[in-house]
């Protein structure tokens, strides 16, 4: 029997407490046009102490789960893409588990930085794919401002909080599986083959995921810097990723197009990570891709890290932009360097 994970529910939370460009302390010494002009943002929701990775994620959780009209009792797994969990251990997927009564789950984080809800996706889908997990619950949730330097104007500005999960569901494939040579397992990535998704079944089509570890000194946290978590800063350096950001995700892009026997013109939605307007702007324009059919959510969310994406996703899905049967395409670059793509027809 083959299964494939289709999209039964989204749901999102954001904190209470929403910054605008204008509303940053004035220490910081930087400007709504200054931060508009190289990002594109003009607001970050910023979380309470109150306001846990876990609680945004349980939340999120709560309306996933009320959109999919699935119990919380029924969910088998708990896979839980964030950065800044509540605690070094234990996993705050272990928290949101108790929270929503998710007692047969088994439960855990994924870290990968930006990237990481679609690494989590992958590992999401491979449950389902194997056949241990028939649902799943995906969460992508952060509270990057804990850490962040607030004397930092190079990258206080640029992140935000937040949370949004997907159910996940194990759906049997009508069309029985085909030999090896159209059901393509790639170094580091996931495919369906292509005459499944003709039939214009719904799901997950694809994942590919890929890390440089070269580039680790590029994106970290250093413990000396003081910060609201006590467990250090961010330091950036945003030029050298930019400069590589657009390829990294073109060839992801690509890969995943590839795979799926696509072009761009099939695809209805491209849902990037969500870390600067300049970076989308750059891919699309790489692609050829109609900004009509781009989602962009940085301008009010800021950088959310593993929580851009779903976020993104839960605002399209709730506006009717994205329908079900409609061929989705996401993507993310971050820390590691890691980077990744997907597709899913949802
Ligand atoms: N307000 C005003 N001036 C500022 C601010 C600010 N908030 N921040 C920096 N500046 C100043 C700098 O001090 C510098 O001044 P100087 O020329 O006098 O030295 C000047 O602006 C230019 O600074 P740069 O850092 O070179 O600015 P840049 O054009 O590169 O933009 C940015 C910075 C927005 C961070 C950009 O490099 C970027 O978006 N990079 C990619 C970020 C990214 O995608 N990260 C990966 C995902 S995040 C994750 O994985 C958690």
């Amino acid at each position: 029997m083959s299964f494939r994970s289709m999209v039964a529910g989204i749901g999102h939370y954001l904190p209470k407490n929403c910054v605008k460009n204008a509303d940053l302390p004035a220490h910081l010494n930087t400007s709504d046009e200054w931060i508009r002009e190289r990002t594109g943002i003009t607001q970050r929701f910023l979380a309470s102490a109150d306001e846990t990775t876990a609680f945004m994620a349980a939340n999120a959780a709560t309306l996933a789960l009320k959109m999919a009209g699935i119990d919380a009792s029924s969910i088998d797994a708990i896979v839980l893409a964030t950065t800044t969990p509540d605690n070094g251990f234990p996993a705050t997927a272990t928290r949101v588990q108790a929270l929503i009564g998710a007692h047969k789950a088994f439960a855990f984080d994924v870290q990968a930085v930006c990237s990481g809800f679609v690494y989590a996706l992958a590992v999401a889908d491979n449950f389902i794919k194997a056949g241990q997990a028939k649902t799943v619950l995906l969460i992508g949730a952060e509270a990057m401002s804990r850490l962040i330097d607030w004397n930092d104007r190079g990258t206080c500005v640029l992140f935000g909080d937040g949370a949004a999960a997907l159910v996940l569901t194990a759906t049997e494939l009508a069309t029985p599986k085909l030999d090896g040579s159209t059901s393509a397992t790639f170094h580091s990535a996931n495919t369906n083959n292509a005459k499944l998704h003709s039939a214009k079944e719904r799901g997950v089509l694809s994942t590919h995921l890929f890390s440089d570890g070269s580039g680790y000194d590029l994106l970290y946290v250093d413990p000396s810097i003081e910060t609201p978590s006590k467990r250090g800063g961010v330091v950036m350096h945003g030029r050298e990723i930019f400069k590589s950001a657009v390829k990294k995700i073109g060839e992801a892009v690509e890969k995943a197009l590839i795979a799926n026997n696509l072009t761009v013109t099939d695809i209805d939605w491209f849902v990037p990570h969500q870390a600067n307007e300049r970076i989308i702007k750059g891919v699309i324009d790489h692609f050829y891709l109609p900004p009509e059919k781009v989602v962009v959510t940085v301008d009010k969310h800021a950088n959310t890290s593993a929580a851009s994406i779903p976020l993104a996703l839960c605002a399209a899905v709730n506006d009717g932009r994205i329908k079900p049967g409609q061929l989705v395409l996401i993507e993310a670059m971050g820390g590691g360097l890691t980077w990744a793509s997907s597709i899913i027809r949802w």
